[in-house]
């Protein structure tokens, strides 16, 4: 495995160059993407006045959502290390029409405590396997959240139960540019945390307790648009950078070539239904 400098430094490039296909593709990732947290959300149940902080907010979209559910008087506190995604998010959720609601851009990672601590809950959706230094994350995390806090949060299991994920990649790559280094054996990637054993180790290391690791499956829909589809799928993932610097000929082929490995998924009139299957992770501080 690479060294952690390293991981973080290919980590925040990675962001940084993906944020414009993320912010173009906010609304859809909002609606799409739901089914993604919404175990987590429901386990969570934030209550007006509570403070709950958003780790991976990317542009806004779940942060939005705790900020109403902890009205009145409560906090919601999205946190991303793309600073152009949390500018998005600033944008699309202001505060005088969310009350409660701030962002901040910074590494999870590298913060002693994210501010606006102590937290009653923290909440994130599929972030923590792409962490360079899951244990250093996972600690701010924890040291962030008051006494008896709680902490729900989603991510992929691995690719046999999420088909959908890299074959947006794979269909697109031969069209594009160079893309980035693929994570390799347990470097931060969307299936890094596969192993529930080695979740486990990274949550009691950072110094949390009774924590629970579920399989969760759900189906994401997708409308019937397979060139826009496609696009989505693209630019969420490791060859979007590619794909934007590519000529618009080379875009189309790309997106035929995504469209064709996600045909499989399609259902013709009705749309896209993706399997992804994450773990639900539950788990406790006490001080
Ligand atoms: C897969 S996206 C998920 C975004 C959003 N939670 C969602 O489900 O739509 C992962 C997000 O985590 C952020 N991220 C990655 N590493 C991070 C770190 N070390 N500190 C803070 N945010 C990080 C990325 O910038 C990105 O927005």
């Amino acid at each position: 495995m690479a060294d952690t400098a390293i991981l973080r430094a290919r980590n925040a490039e990675f962001w940084a160059q993906a944020a414009p296909g993320w912010i173009r593709h906010a609304d859809r990732q909002d609606t799409v993407g739901r089914p993604l947290g919404a175990a987590a959300m429901d386990w969570l149940r934030p209550q007006s006045g509570e403070r709950i902080l958003d780790v991976g907010c990317g542009c806004g979209g779940t942060t939005a959502e705790l900020a109403a559910a902890v009205a009145p008087g409560g906090a919601a506190v999205g946190l991303d290390l793309a600073e152009l995604m949390v500018a998005a998010a600033r944008e699309r959720f202001p505060d005088d029409r969310y009350p409660g609601i701030r962002f901040v851009a910074a590494d999870i990672e590298t913060l002693g405590v994210v501010p606006g601590a102590p937290f009653d809950a923290v909440y994130s959706r599929m972030t923590l396997m792409l962490l360079a230094d899951p244990v250093a994350g996972c600690a701010t995390i924890r040291r962030s959240l008051r006494p008896g806090g709680r902490l729900a949060a989603t991510v992929f299991r691995d690719g046999s139960v999420n088909p959908w994920l890299p074959a947006a990649m794979l269909g697109a790559a031969p069209h594009v540019g160079v893309l980035p280094p693929l994570p390799l054996g347990d470097e931060p990637g969307p299936f890094s945390f596969a192993e529930p054993a080695r979740v486990t180790r990274i949550l009691t290391t950072a110094g949390f307790e009774a924590i629970t690791i579920q399989p969760h499956d759900v189906t994401l829909h997708a409308p019937d648009e397979p060139d826009a589809v496609a696009e989505w799928l693209i630019e969420l993932g490791p060859a979007g950078a590619a794909y934007r610097n590519t000529s618009p000929t080379g875009q189309a082929s790309a997106r035929s070539g995504a469209a064709r490995l996600l045909e499989r998924f399609r259902q013709p009139g009705t749309g896209y239904r993706l399997p992804a299957g994450h773990w639900f992770i539950t788990a406790v501080t006490t001080g």
